[in-house]
C-alpha cells in the first residue's frame, strides 16, 4: 500500500521462488465520495470495460474495496450473468463467490451501455482483448470499439486506464486524442489517461492481485498520480508510479517477451540435449541452482493470448528486433519437431490413429486462443494421421467443433501415438491397457515422465529421450544414470 518509484522485490526473484506471499489488506473501510478526486481513504465509481477472465476479477476486487462498480460488456450473456450475481468464467478460484458477494452487497452491476457507464464513473478501466490479425499485426478492433463506445460519456474529471497490453505509444498517440476529442477535453487538465498493464495469471488472479506490484504510467504526471491513487485504494500490493505510459506499456512487453525468448533458449537446449543424449530437465534444474540462472521450461510450443502475442506487438513497431523474431520462430517450430519425432518413431503418419490430449493453451484454463494444439492437429492431419482429441475442460461437442473427433475418457482406442499438449494431472492416470496398439507417448510438457509404460510404448519428451528419462528425482548421493 505504498507508492514507490521502483519495485522493491525484484532481486529476490533471480533464480529463486516466484511464489510471493500475498500482502494483507490494510485498507480501512473507504468513505464513498462524489466526485472522487484521488483523496486517500475515499472510493468512487468505476466502470470496468470488458468483463472477461481478467475484467470480472478486477470488478470484484474494486467492489470489495468500497468502489461502486459497473461492468461493461458487449456480450449480452455476460451482462445478464453479472446482473444475476453469477460469473460465466468458471475456472478462476474465488471468482464465482466474489461476484455473488459484491453483487449481493449492491456494489456490482453490468450493462452494455459503455457511454452511460462512463458518464456515471470517476474511473474507467479498459480490459478488452487486443490480439493479432492474420498478418501478425495488432488487431485493435475491440479496443477501438470500446474507446468509441465510451466517447459520449467522457466528462471532466474522468480517469481512463488501459490495462489491456498495447503496443508502445498507443495510450498517448492513439487513444488519448480520441478521448480528448470525444469529450472536448484536454488530458492532464480535465481528463486523465494512463496505462497500467494487467499481469495476472489465470487461475491465481486474486492471489496475484495481492502480490504483484502494480505498474502505472500516465500520459503526464497528473494522470500517473490519479491512476496510482486509484490502484492504491483498491490493491494491497505496491503501486509503481512510472515515468510515463510508454514505460508502462514497454514493461509489459518486456516481461512477456523475455519469457518467450527464454523459452526459445530452453527449446534450443532441448534440441541440443537430444543430440548429446542427456535429459534437458536434469540440466535445467542443475543450471538453475546458480541463483543468476533462470532457464524456463522447454515444450511443444508457447500458447495462450499473452506470450505468443506480445512479442508481435513489439515487433509491429520494431521489426528489426532479431532475437525477438527468431524466438517466436523457434517456439512455433516445436510442433514441427514433435511431428518429425513421431514420424521417425512410427515410420510415417499416413493413416496412423493419433490421440492429442490437452487442447486448451494450458491446463486448467478454458481458452483455445493461440493453443498449440490447433497447429499440432492441422499438421498431424497434413501428414496423413487420423486425429482424435480430448480435453477435460471441453465437452465432446466443443472438442469436435474446435479440434478433432472427440475421444471419451476411459474408452478403448486404436491409437498408435498419444501426444500430451498440456500438463493436466489427470493424464497421469491414463490406462495404457485401453490402447493395445500404442507405440509412442509424446510428452509435450514434461508432465508424464513418472508414468509406468508397457514395454511396447516408447516415451518421447522435449529434450528427454526414451533412454535418459528419469522416473523420479535422484536420491541424495546417487550417481547419474537413467
Ligand atoms: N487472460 C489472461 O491470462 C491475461 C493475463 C494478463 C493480461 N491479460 C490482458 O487482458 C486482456 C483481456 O483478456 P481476457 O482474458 O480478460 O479476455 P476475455 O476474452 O476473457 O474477456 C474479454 C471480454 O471483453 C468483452 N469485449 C470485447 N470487446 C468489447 C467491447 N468493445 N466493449 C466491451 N466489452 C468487450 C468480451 O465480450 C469479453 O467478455 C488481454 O487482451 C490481455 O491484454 C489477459
Amino acid at each position: 500500500m505504498t507508492i514507490v518509484a521502483r519495485p522493491s522485490v525484484g532481486a529476490s526473484l533471480l533464480g529463486g521462488s516466484i511464489v510471493l506471499p500475498p500482502n494483507p489488506c490494510l485498507h480501512p473501510p473507504a468513505r464513498p465520495v462524489r466526485p472522487w478526486t484521488g483523496e486517500p481513504g475515499t472510493a468512487g465509481r468505476v466502470a470496468v470495460v470488458g468483463a472477461g477472465k481478467m475484467g470480472l476479477p478486477l470488478a470484484v476486487q474494486f467492489a470489495r474495496h468500497g468502489w461502486d462498480v459497473t461492468a461493461v460488456d458487449i456480450d449480452a450473456a455476460v451482462v445478464a450473468a453479472v446482473n444475476a450475481g453469477r460469473s460465466l468464467v468458471e475456472e478462476e478460484p474465488g471468482l464465482a463467490d466474489g461476484v455473488a458477494e459484491v453483487h449481493h452487497a449492491g456494489r456490482l452491476r453490468a450493462t452494455s451501455d459503455a457511454a452511460a457507464a462512463a458518464r456515471g464513473a470517476d474511473v474507467a478501466v479498459l480490459i478488452v482483448p487486443v490480439m493479432l490479425d492474420d498478418a501478425e499485426q495488432p488487431d485493435r478492433r475491440a479496443m477501438d470499439a470500446a474507446v468509441a463506445a465510451l466517447g459520449p460519456g467522457v466528462h471532466a474529471g474522468l480517469t481512463v486506464i488501459f490495462e489491456t497490453t498495447l503496443p508502445v505509444g498507443d495510450t498517448r498517440n492513439r487513444y488519448a486524442p480520441r478521448l480528448e476529442a470525444a469529450g472536448g477535453l484536454r488530458v492532464e487538465d480535465d481528463l486523465f489517461v494512463a496505462f497500467s498493464p494487467e499481469r495476472l495469471y489465470s487461475g491465481a488472479v486474486f492471489r496475484n492481485l495481492a502480490t504483484y506490484p502494480k505498474l502505472v504510467g500516465g500520459v503526464g504526471p497528473r494522470s500517473t498520480e490519479r491512476a496510482a491513487r486509484f490502484y492504491d485504494s483498491v490493491l494491497d500490493a505496491e503501486i509503481v508510479a512510472m515515468s510515463g505510459s510508454e514505460a508502462a506499456e514497454f514493461s509489459k512487453l518486456a516481461d512477456t517477451t523475455y519469457r518467450d525468448v527464454n523459452i526459445a533458449l530452453a527449446n534450443e537446449f532441448a534440441r541440443y540435449a537430444d543430440r548429446v543424449g542427456v535429459d534437458v530437465q536434469e540440466v535445467i534444474a542443475a543450471a538453475n541452482s546458480q541463483p543468476y540462472s533462470h532457464i524456463h521450461q522447454p515444450g511443444i510450443g508457447v500458447g495462450g493470448h499473452c506470450i505468443p502475442v506480445y512479442p508481435h506487438l513489439m515487433l509491429s513497431g520494431a521489426p528489426d528486433l532479431e532475437l525477438v523474431a527468431l524466438s517466436r520462430r523457434v517456439n512455433d517450430g516445436q510442433v514441427g519437431l514433435a511431428i518429425k519425432a513421431l514420424e521417425v518413431a512410427l515410420g510415417g503418419l499416413e493413416g496412423v490413429p493419433v490421440l492429442v490430449i490437452g487442447l486448451t493453451y494450458r491446463e486448467g484454463v478454458k481458452e483455445l486462443a493461440y493453443s498449440r494444439a490447433l497447429p499440432l492437429i492441422d499438421r498431424l492431419r497434413f501428414h496423413g494421421a487420423v486425429v482424435s482429441a480430448y480435453d477435460p475442460l471441453l465437452d465432446p461437442q466443443e472438442t469436435s467443433r474446435c479440434c478433432a473427433a472427440a475421444y471419451r475418457w476411459g474408452e478403448p482406442g486404436p491409437f498408435r501415438a498419444i501426444v500430451a499438449q498440456t500438463a493436466d494431472p489427470r493424464f497421469r492416470e491414463l490406462d495404457f491397457e485401453l490402447f493395445p496398439d500404442l507405440a509412442v507417448l509424446y510428452d509435450g510438457r514434461d508432465s508424464l515422465r513418472e508414468v509406468a509404460l508397457p514395454e511396447r510404448v516408447t516415451y518421447l519428451g522435449v529434450g528427454v529421450q526414451a533412454g535418459t528419462r528419469r522416473r523420479a528425482p535422484l536420491p541424495v548421493g546417487a550417481t547419474a544414470g537413467a
